[in-house]
This record gives structure tokens, C-alpha cells and sequence, in this order.
């Protein structure tokens, strides 16, 4: 963390003008919040929110025209602008005095001092601002002792917890959103007024508070977060599925492992591997239908049986409910857990071709996440065991490789189209199309036939004849290549 940094970026031309622009308009100005934040600390940051004494859609216009930047956005109800300066993002604000009502989001805003905005911030971090004023320009004002903060590692509101989380509960899960991101402890006074508020998220919109999560997911430690969304109670409130892991039964002295933590370790363990949130989605909800697929049998001890396939059913309600997307997102997710459990399988037994073939048929392009998937699912504590399925999986990528090198089974297209079949034929659409595809399918998964068209052709043929169907044609699709002897 270094004082300088501060120096450094006022020389930027972009504060430089900004300044200037606010000289020509005889108001104050200074940066603030992240951006002064991320800036000590470091870290990349091209969002810059600027705010003054003044008008802020006035000097959002008055900087623009000195950089010579054409288009300012205005968003006269919230009297504020913005517009995009090389890679930066610059917002202006006027100063204010804010209040958000109790039972809503809508703030009561009248305009104030510097000093008045830097109070109605979130955390003391997020309150600094450098300014941007001739007398005093690049100083840093900090008068709820963010570098502090800063330097002792720690997320603390700037005036009574109670206030500033009643002003904008979102902020409980913001706080636990840079404890994770920044590795900082909350302060004890702030995390027991979250605990204590915690009831108050309902009124945030889904979308804010899945936003927020989806952060915490994309950090480098995300099981931090979710343990403090537990302690503070605002994970039962917005994802009780998850909460519903936790606990391990024991009958007759068998226990099972509990399997909320393990899942916060399988969501660790992928991190390394993945930056594709919705495949750290996949490792949160692998195990989701534990609770609802339970049982102890006497023999066996617990099991979890269908738990993959159930889990699968459950993803759609449970992104609804969180305002996930219902698309291509939610359709991969299900495919990851519903095959989580296969490559496991096939690294137990003998890994035989088909079952290869099939994993690739089923998996398609998602077959290496899949495979990220149930690597980090090795959760156990014997290292030996991790070993072996480690080895094992080694085993299971080398095959996957060779088989579909071979055979081409990842996004599979049947050699022979229901076209085909219904004009070599000559019968209309009906049940036997999809009976000999299938059959075809199956004789190639299986390793019986190539995945290639003269044995395919060949089946349908063989097939349709046990059907009672007969050729009226040879082969007539003349776009296939080296298919010249068609028609007949
Ligand atoms: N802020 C706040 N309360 C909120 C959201 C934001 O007080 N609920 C203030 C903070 O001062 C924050 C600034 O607005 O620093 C900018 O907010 P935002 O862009 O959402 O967050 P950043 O702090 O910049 O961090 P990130 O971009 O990582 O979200």
C-alpha cells in the first residue's frame, strides 16, 4: 500500500482535467469509494466515481468537453452522469445527504457536504476520497480512518452499523463480499449487527442479492463467504437448499460426511481450475439432493441413491428462485450434475470402451468440465484414496482422448438422418424411424458397429428389414462424399 499511488494517479491527465473543469465551475470535487480503495491497495480498478459540492451532471459536461470526449450520458432523476474515458468508467455525482426509507429502497436525497456523502458510505474503506481542489489537490480525505482500516485489514461502517445496513441492507452481504475478495475480518460490532439484521435482506431484490453471491462465488476463497452467509443467518433466508446440507446423522455408530462442508470444498478445490462461474455453480448444487434422497440401510449404511438425477430436477426451481438465467446456463449446470457421479464410476471399474463412448455421447463439449468437476469432488482425507482416483482419472482423460480420436463421439450427428431411412424405404414418419436411429445409435456406442456411414447404412437396412420395411432405394443422399453409385 503506498502513498504515492495517490500522487501518481492525480498527475493523470483525466483527474487533472476533471479538476480544472471543477475550478471552471467554482465547486469542489473529489474522487471516491473504490476507486481510492482499490488504488492503496493496489488493485486494477477503471471505475471512477467522482463527487462534488457542485452539480454533477455539470461537471460530468464541462470534463468532458476539456478531454474532448463527445458522449455524456444524464440521468437527470438521479442527478448523475457518465461517460467512458480511454478504459476508464467516470460517474459524477453531486454530493449528498441520503436516507433510505425502512421498508424500501427508495432513498430520500437532498443534496450536502463532502463530509455528509462520506457518512452515508457502506464501510470505512469505501469512504476515502482524494481531492481534487486547487489548494489541497491529491490529499487524501479520510476522516473514518479507511487506511487505517486498510492496513488492519478490517470492514467496519462508518457511522452505527444499524444505520448504514438499515440504509441498504444489500450492504450485509457487500461486507461479506470484500471480507472474501480482500481477505479482511469483519469488526465484531459490524458482523453482530449483520446477524442481528439479518432478516432485513428480504426487501433487497433478488437480482441484487444473486449479483452479490455471484461475486462471493468468483473469489479465490468462496467458502469463506458462504460460512460467514451462514453465521450471520442470511444464507438460510436467501438459499435455504444449501443450509439444508449441513449435519451429519449417525445410526448405529455409521456416520455420513456432512455435506455442506464438503461442498464449500469442492467449490474451493475448482477455483484453481475454472473461472466459468456457472461450473463453480455446478460444484455448489452437485450434492443438493442429498437430504432428499437419504436413507440408511442396515447393510449398506447411508446412501444417497438418484441423488445426481434428482439434484438435475431440482436446478430449475432453485434458479428461478435466485433469478438465475433460465437458458443455456441452467441446461449445462443440469448436465453437470446429473453426470457427476459417471466418470467417478467409470474410474472404479474396468474404464471399457463403450462406457467412454457413452460418457463422451452424454457429456459432449461440457466433458472436460466435467472432469474438473469430479476432480475436485476427491475430497477425502486419506491420501492414498486420493491417489488412486487420482491415477484412475488420469486413466479415464487418456481414454476419453484416445476414443474420441478415434470415434468423434463429443457432439454426436447420427451417420444416417430419419430422411434417410424414410426415403430409402419409401415410408412416411412414423415409430420405426426413431427405433432403427436408435438402434444405430446404440450399436455404435456400444463399439458394435463404426461411427461411420457404411455401417450405419448397412444396420438401417438390417433393421428395417426386421420391421418389414424394404429398400425402394439405395443409397440416395448425394451430398455425402464417395457416395457416387446413389440412386437406383
Ligand atoms: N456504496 C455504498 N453502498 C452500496 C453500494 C455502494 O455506500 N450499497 C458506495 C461505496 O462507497 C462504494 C461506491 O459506492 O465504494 C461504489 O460502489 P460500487 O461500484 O458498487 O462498489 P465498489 O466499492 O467500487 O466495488 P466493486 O466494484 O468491487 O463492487
Amino acid at each position: 500500500m503506498k502513498q504515492e499511488n495517490l500522487e501518481n494517479t492525480i498527475k493523470h491527465s483525466l483527474f487533472g482535467v476533471v479538476a480544472e473543469a471543477a475550478g471552471n465551475l467554482n465547486s469542489d470535487a473529489f474522487v471516491i469509494g473504490g476507486f481510492v480503495r482499490d488504488t492503496i491497495l493496489e488493485r486494477p480498478c477503471k471505475d471512477v466515481d467522482i463527487v462534488t459540492s457542485g452539480n454533477g451532471i455539470l461537471l460530468a459536461e464541462e470534463s468532458a468537453r476539456l478531454l474532448g470526449v463527445k458522449k455524456v450520458s444524464v440521468f437527470k432523476t438521479f442527478g448523475t452522469a457518465m461517460f467512458m474515458y480511454k478504459e476508464w468508467q467516470v460517474e459524477f455525482v453531486g454530493a449528498r445527504k441520503e436516507s433510505y426509507s425502512s421498508d424500501s429502497r427508495n432513498p430520500a436525497v437532498e443534496p450536502g457536504s463532502i463530509e455528509d456523502d462520506q457518512k452515508r458510505r457502506d464501510f470505512t474503506i469505501n469512504a476515502m476520497a482524494i481531492s481534487l481542489n486547487s489548494n489541497n489537490l491529491g490529499s487524501l480525505v479520510d476522516p473514518f480512518k479507511g487506511v487505517e482500516d486498510l492496513t488492519k485489514k478490517i470492514i467496519r461502517t462508518p457511522l452505527d452499523p444499524d444505520i448504514t445496513f438499515t440504509d441498504d441492507p444489500l450492504r450485509m452481504m457487500r461486507a461479506i463480499r470484500f471480507a472474501t475478495q480482500l481477505d479482511f475480518d469483519i469488526y465484531p460490532e459490524t458482523f453482530t449487527a449483520i446477524q442481528r439484521n439479518a432478516e432485513r435482506i428480504k426487501i433487497i431484490s433478488k437480482e441484487r442479492i444473486t449479483e452479490e453471491m455471484n461475486k462471493i462465488i468468483m473469489t479465490h476463497k468462496p467458502s469463506v463467504g458462504f460460512r460467514l452467509l451462514d453465521a450471520s443467518g442470511i444464507l438460510e433466508l436467501i438459499f435455504p437448499q444449501f443450509v439444508a446440507l449441513k449435519g451429519a446423522e449417525y445410526i448405529d455408530g455409521k456416520g455420513h460426511k456432512d455435506n455442506f462442508y464438503h461442498t464449500l470444498e469442492v467449490l474451493d478445490r475448482i477455483v484453481p481450475n475454472t473461472d466459468n462461474l456457472w461450473l463453480r455453480w455446478s460444484a455448489i448444487l452437485h450434492d443438493i439432493a442429498k437430504p432428499a434422497t437419504k436413507r440408511f440401510e442396515t447393510e449398506t449404511g447411508w446412501t444417497f441413491h438418484g441423488h445426481e438425477f434428482k439434484g438435475m430436477k431440482m436446478i430449475p426451481s432453485i434458479f428461478a428462485q435466485m433469478k438465475l438465467p433460465l437458458n443455456e446456463k441452467l441446461k449445462y449446470v443440469q448436465k453437470m450434475v446429473q453426470l457427476h457421479l459417471r466418470p467417478v464410476v467409470l474410474s472404479e471399474d474396468l474404464v471399457t470402451d463403450s462406457a467412454v463412448r457413452r460418457l463422451l455421447f452424454d457429456a459432449g463439449d461440457g466433458i472436460d468440465d466435467l472432469m474438473t468437476l469430479c476432480e475436485a469432488d476427491i475430497t477425502s482425507k486419506n491420501p492414498d484414496k486420493v491417489k488412486r482416483y487420482m491415477k484412475n482419472f488420469e486413466l479415464v482423460r487418456r481414454k476419453l482422448k484416445e476414443i474420441e480420436e478415434k470415434d468423434r463421439m463429443r457432439n454426436w450427428q447420427p451417420p444416417v438422418t430419419g430422411e434417410l431411412i424414410m426415403q430409402t424405404f419409401g415410408i412416411g414418419p412414423g415409430r420405426g424411424i426413431g427405433i432403427i436411429k436408435t438402434a444405430i445409435r446404440e450399436a455404435i456406442l456400444d463399439g458394435i458397429i463404426h461411427n461411420e456411414f457404411d455401417e450405419a447404412y448397412q444396420m438401417m437396412i438390417d433393421e428395417g428389414k426386421k420391421m418389414g420395411f424394404f429398400p425402394v432405394v439405395q443409397h440416395v443422399d448425394t451430398n455425402l462424399p464417395d457416395k457416387n453409385e446413389t440412386s437406383g
